[in-house]
């Protein structure tokens, strides 16, 4: 199969779909790759290192997306990049559908087969293609939040870990799955105090034996997450219902209770925000101010430690892409991990959240790949 490789272009997002390795591994599997000239850049990938795995390299964007069947690639098409998707070409990148419509559209309109890293799912409901992203982005979210709760930047003027003397700054982080952990794992390596919350004891129990003493676990309800804001310094949403819309977790009302200059990074902002005063932000304009609360709501964090993430991103998603450039569309009815991962099959919806979402005909993967199998 031919594999394309464009360079991202959302709003500094540097990272790249596949490292000089992962197209190594795809040109080993018999494959050829197209990759957009200086798409590594930004990760530290220089087009000789593509070269050398044996990357053909091309100048736009229209050449990859006009001749790959497969593109490989990080954030959602954006704009500009609608038009360029075509008929049966098969997308495989993260695409957060369910906040979009104007994307899923788009995306309905293209025909294309459009399978999102962020749903990809095993068997016991972990997502391998979003973890690694959520680690980073976990990790990530104390690092921003610590830096904006910097007097300069707006914030309080705290530190993190208080010195001896003065104590630490309590940080909150709403939901306990990857990003909550990793972040919970490095406020409480900076001696922050650390909440964290969740609905899901069996997960609240694995967090109170893994974590360290100055992490508490506390099941979230209304009452005990208004507690919590009230007493906040950082707050981390990181909640998530798959497929599904965040749920709104911190209210307009909630920021009056709030202590001025205290900083939300709202992680779960590519599926809408668990706060509902966020709105997405870009790594060049990260933050604003609503009731004296900084909001940080950059979409795609994880960019801005592109090589890194890049690194982790194709650890990850290499075998899925070898799959997918094995075997087509026929991948997805095979592998039960990547028919989840189907969000839109040639102009039809086979997410069940996300046609609810906006009220389109829900038609499930296994019957959509099915019926090509009939004479
Ligand atoms: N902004 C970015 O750059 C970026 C990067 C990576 C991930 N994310 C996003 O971060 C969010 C979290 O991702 P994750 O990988 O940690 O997901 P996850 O599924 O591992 O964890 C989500 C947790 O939220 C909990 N939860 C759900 N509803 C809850 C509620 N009402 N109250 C408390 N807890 C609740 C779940 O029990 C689960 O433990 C997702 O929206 C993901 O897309 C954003």
């Amino acid at each position: 199969m031919l594999i394309g490789v464009p360079t991202e272009i959302k709003d500094n997002e540097f990272r790249v779909g596949a490292t000089p390795s992962g197209v190594k591994e795809f040109v080993r599997g018999g494959h050829a790759v197209l990759v957009q000239r200086s798409a590594g850049a930004g990760s530290g990938f220089a087009d000789q290192e593509y070269e050398r795995a044996g990357a053909t390299m091309v100048d736009g964007p229209a050449e990859v997306y006009g001749e790959a069947a497969l593109i490989v690639k990080v954030k959602e098409p954006e704009e500009p990049e609608y038009e360029l998707c075509r008929d049966g070409q098969l997308l495989f990148t993260y695409f957060h559908l369910a906040p979009d419509k104007p994307l899923t559209d788009a995306m309905i309109r293209a025909g294309s087969i459009c399978i999102a890293y962020e749903t990809v799912e095993k068997a016991d409901g972990q997502l391998p293609l979003l973890r690694p992203m959520s680690e980073v982005a976990g990790r990530l979210s104390i690092q921003e939040g610590a830096k904006y709760l910097e007097r300069p930047f707006g914030g309080r003027g705290i530190l993190l870990g208080g010195v001896p003397g003065v104590p630490p700054a309590t940080v909150v982080i709403v939901g306990g799955g990857t990003v909550g952990t990793h972040a919970a794992w490095m406020a409480a390596g900076m001696k922050a105090d650390v909440w964290i919350y969740d609905k899901d004891l069996d997960r609240l129990n694995y967090l109170s034996e893994v974590m360290p003493p100055n992490v508490k676990t506390v099941y979230s309800d209304e009452l005990s997450l208004e507690y919590a804001y009230e007493h906040a310094d950082l707050v981390i949403g990181a909640v998530l219902v798959h497929g599904a819309k965040s749920p709104k977790l911190l209210l307009r009302d909630h920021l009056k209770i709030m202590k001025r200059g205290a900083v939300v990074v709202d992680v779960a902002i590519d599926q809408g925000g668990f706060a509902e005063t966020s709105r997405p932000t870009t790594h060049s304009d990260p933050v604003y101010v609503v009731d004296g609360v900084v909001h940080y709501c950059v979409a795609n964090m994880p960019g801005a430690v592109a090589r890194t993430s890049t690194l982790a991103l194709t650890n990850a998603t290499i075998r899925y892409a070898l799959e997918i450039a094995e075997k087509g569309e026929q991948a997805c009815l095979e592998n039960p991990e990547l028919t989840r991962g189907l969000n839109i099959y040639r102009g039809k919806v086979t997410y069940k959240a996300i046609a609810d979402g906006f009220g389109y005909e829900y038609v499930p993967a296994s019957e959509v790949l099915d019926s090509r199998r009939l004479p």
